[in-house]
C-alpha cells in the first residue's frame, strides 16, 4: 500500500466515523482472533497467574484514569507507561512473555497507567467525550504534566515509597521528559527511567510517518471542519473498520502489518507475525486527541522539542511569547537508561542522539542487537523476552 493510499484510507475512516456514525453501523466482529485479543488487561493478568487489581486516579485538571497493579513487593514499585494509541494492554498482550508478566514473576509491584483519551481512561469529572471539544483539548504535555504526574504520586503513596522506577515506551517516553523538564521536583521520586524507542525529537523519522509530520497542519484543518477531535478511539466506527480490514480478511495480515504498519514503525521484521497480529490490532489503536497527533507533528516540522504552538496570537495569551517555549532537558535530572532498535523509523537513532547530548543524566544507551528491531517490538516482539527486557530487568533489579 502506497502511502497515499494509507493517508486516504486513514482520513476516509476518519471521517466515515464522525459524519456517518448514525448510519453506517458497523459492528465490530473480531471472530477470528485468537482469546487474548477479546481479553482485557485484567482478563489477561488473570489468565496468565498474576491477578491486577484496578485503581481510580483523578488528575489536577479533572481527567479520571485507570491504573492497574499486579502487586507485588511494596519497596519495588515499577511503573509501566504506553505510547500514542496504546493503552496499559501494550505491555501484557504477549502474555507469559510480556514485560508486565515478566516483571510480576520477579516479584516487582507493577502498576500500568492508562492515559487520558484511551479506551480504559474515556472520563472526567466535567467533560463528555462524546460530546464537544474540551474533553480532547489536550496533547503529550497535557500526559506528562498531569496524567503522569497523578499516577506517580497516586503509587508513592499506595506503596509508601519515596521513589519509583519508570519504563516507558515512545509517548510514555515523551511524557516522562516533559514532567521531569515542567515539574522538576519530580525527578527526585523516579529511581531510574528507562526509555525505550525515545521519542523527544522527530526530524529524522523516515517513510511514511516523514510524510504525515509534513502534512500535519493540512491533516489537522481538514479534521477540525468535519469535529474531529478524538482520532481511532477503540469504540468508533474507523476502528471498527479498522478491525474488519486488519483482522477478517485473507490478506489482512498482508495489507495492513506489511503495506502499513511495517512502513510506519520500520520494516522487515517477523518479529510481530501473522497469528499475533490480530491479538494486536484487536487491542491497538486505543485512541487519541487531534491535537495531540499534531503536537507531534509540530515536534517534527520545526525540529523544536517545545510546546503546542497555537499559533501567534494566542501564544502570546497562553505562554506571554509568540513563540511557544522549548522543553528544558537540562532540568530533566533523572537517572535515564536510553534503549533502541536498529529497524526504528519513528525513534531513530538519529534523533536519539540529539537526545542524549542534552539530557543530564544518561547513565547507558544499549542499542539491542537485532538488526530488524523496529518500534512496536519493543512492546510486541516474540523475541523481545529474550533480546530486550533481560536488560530492562538487569537495570531494574540493580536500582531495586
Ligand atoms: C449498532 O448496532 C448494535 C448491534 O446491532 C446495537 O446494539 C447498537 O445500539 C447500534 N448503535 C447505533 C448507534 O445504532
Ligand atoms: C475487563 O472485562 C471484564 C469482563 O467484561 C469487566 O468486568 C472488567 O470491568 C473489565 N476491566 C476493565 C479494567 O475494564
Ligand atoms: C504461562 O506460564 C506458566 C508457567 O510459567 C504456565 O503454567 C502457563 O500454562 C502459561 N500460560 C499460558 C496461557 O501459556
Ligand atoms: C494514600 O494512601 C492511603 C492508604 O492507602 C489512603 O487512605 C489515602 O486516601 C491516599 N491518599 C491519596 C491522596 O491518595
Amino acid at each position: 500500500m502506497s502511502v497515499k493510499t494509507l493517508g486516504l484510507f486513514v482520513t476516509i475512516s476518519i471521517i466515515i466515523n464522525n459524519t456517518f456514525a448514525q448510519i453506517a453501523n458497523i459492528t465490530t466482529t473480531l471472530s477470528n482472533v485468537a482469546e487474548d485479543g477479546l481479553l482485557n488487561f485484567t482478563e489477561l493478568a488473570e489468565k496468565y497467574g498474576y491477578p491486577a487489581n484496578v485503581h481510580d486516579v483523578t488528575t489536577e485538571d479533572g481527567y479520571k484514569l485507570k491504573l492497574f497493579n499486579i502487586p507485588g513487593d511494596k519497596s519495588r514499585p515499577v511503573l509501566l507507561v504506553h505510547g500514542v494509541f496504546g493503552t496499559a494492554d501494550d505491555y501484557i498482550i504477549r502474555g507469559n512473555s510480556s514485560l508486565a508478566i515478566i516483571l510480576a514473576k520477579l516479584g516487582f509491584d507493577v502498576w500500568a497507567m492508562n492515559v487520558r483519551g484511551c479506551r480504559y481512561s474515556r472520563n472526567h469529572r466535567l467533560y463528555n467525550p462524546d460530546n464537544g471539544k474540551d474533553f480532547w483539548d489536550y496533547s503529550v504535555h497535557e500526559l506528562g504534566v498531569y496524567d503522569l504526574a497523578s499516577n506517580v504520586d497516586y503509587v508513592l503513596n499506595e506503596t509508601g515509597q519515596s521513589q519509583l522506577s519508570i519504563v516507558g515506551f515512545s509517548e510514555g517516553t515523551t511524557m516522562t521528559i516533559v514532567l521531569g523538564s515542567e515539574k522538576p521536583e519530580y525527578n527526585s521520586k523516579i529511581k531510574v527511567f528507562i526509555a525505550l524507542a525515545p521519542i523527544c525529537h522527530l526530524q529524522n523519522a523516515v517513510g511514511p510517518l516523514a510524510s504525515l509530520i509534513r502534512v500535519g497542519t493540512f491533516l489537522d484543518r481538514f479534521l477540525a471542519i468535519f469535529n474531529v477531535e478524538e482520532v481511532l478511539g477503540y469504540s468508533s466506527v474507523a476502528k471498527g473498520i479498522m478491525n474488519l480490514l486488519c483482522t477478517q480478511l485473507p490478506i489482512s495480515f498482508q495489507l495492513c502489518m506489511d503495506g502499513t504498519v511495517a512502513p510506519l514503525i520500520g520494516a522487515n521484521s517477523d518479529d510481530i507475525e501473522k497469528e499475533f497480529f490480530p491479538i494486536a490490532i484487536a487491542h491497538f489503536p486505543a485512541g487519541t486527541s487531534r491535537k495531540n497527533l499534531v503536537h507531534f507533528a509540530q515536534i517534527g516540522s520545526s525540529k523544536i522539542f517545545g510546546q503546542f504552538d497555537y499559533g501567534r496570537p494566542k501564544n502570546y495569551n497562553m505562554y506571554k511569547s509568540f513563540t511557544p517555549p522549548n522543553y528544558d532537558l537540562s532540568k530533566v535530572t533523572m537517572d535515564v537508561v536510553l534503549v533502541s532498535g536498529k529497524n526504528d523509523r519513528v525513534s531513530t537513532l538519529e534523533d536519539t542522539e540529539l537526545l542524549k547530548e542534552k539530557l543530564p543524566n544518561v547513565k547507558e544507551h544499549i542499542i539491542l542487537q537485532p538488526e530488524s528491531f523496529n518500534h512496536l517490538d519493543h512492546m510486541w516482539g516474540r523475541s523481545s523476552s529474550e533480546v530486550s527486557y533481560p536488560y530492562i530487568v538487569q537495570i531494574l533489579e540493580s536500582y531495586n
